[in-house]
């Protein structure tokens, strides 16, 4: 991958596992002209069956199901696919598997992230202070909207980070809190922050192409 140039197109390669609604999300920013210079130049699934690639393809983007053998093959067909489609940055859309810190360090803020919790300025830390100044855990990992609703905190969110070897603990692009309701689970929690993510991802892919 190369640094940008002034007026070159931003060229995205979207690794999803799942739904793809975040993939979506930009999908139709770019449709709406919301993201000018920006555009999704290749999708990659480690799963078949994954609906995010009925999206990419029904909006004429390149969309292809790489399965995961072994971590190293598959980072490395990557590597050959980044090069071949031109990406400049990579987005982790719900792809659910962990990649080697040596892929990672290959590509230092080029990996862009969504993770659903908040993650402190720079990155690390064990605790987040919400704009209440109230102190949280910072919850990592899978299943973080239940860790935080387990954890009986009032409010949680989304955070969009770059990529570092430690996992969601790289610096933040954007982040926005979202308030834990009365009767909320796993799901309905996990959907709202959904929607508050389908805005973040547009904001973070803008807020990289202007640094780069
Ligand atoms: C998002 O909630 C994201 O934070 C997490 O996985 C989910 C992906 O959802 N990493 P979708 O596949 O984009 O709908």
């Amino acid at each position: 991958m190369e640094d940008q140039h002034i007026n070159k197109t931003l060229r995205i390669a979207v690794l999803i596992s799942g739904s793809g609604s975040n993939l979506q999300a930009l999908l139709d920013a770019i449709e709406a002209r919301h993201l000018p210079g920006v555009e999704i130049a290749l999708v990659i699934s480690n799963k078949a069956n994954a609906f995010g690639l009925q999206r990419a393809l029904k909006h004429k983007v390149p969309a292809l199901y790489l399965p995961w053998r072994t971590r190293e093959e598959w980072e490395r067909r990557v590597v050959d696919l980044l090069q071949l489609f031109q990406v400049d940055v990579i987005v982790l859309a719900g792809f659910m598997r962990i990649i080697s810190a040596d892929f990672i360090t290959r590509y230092p803020e080029r990996i862009i992230n969504l993770h659903p919790a908040l993650i402190p300025d720079g990155g690390k830390g064990d605790t987040y202070t919400t704009s209440d100044g109230s102190l949280i855990p910072v919850f990592r990992g899978m299943h973080a909207p239940l860790q935080a609703l387990e954890a009986g905190v009032r409010v949680t969110g989304s955070t969009v980070h770059y990529v570092v070897p430690e996992v969601d603990a790289g610096p933040p692009i954007c982040r926005r809190e979202v308030p834990i309701e009365a009767g909320d689970t796993e799901d309905t929690l996990q959907e709202r922050i959904k929607k508050v993510e389908h805005q973040l991802i547009v904001e973070a892919v803008k807020i990289h192409q202007q640094r780069v």
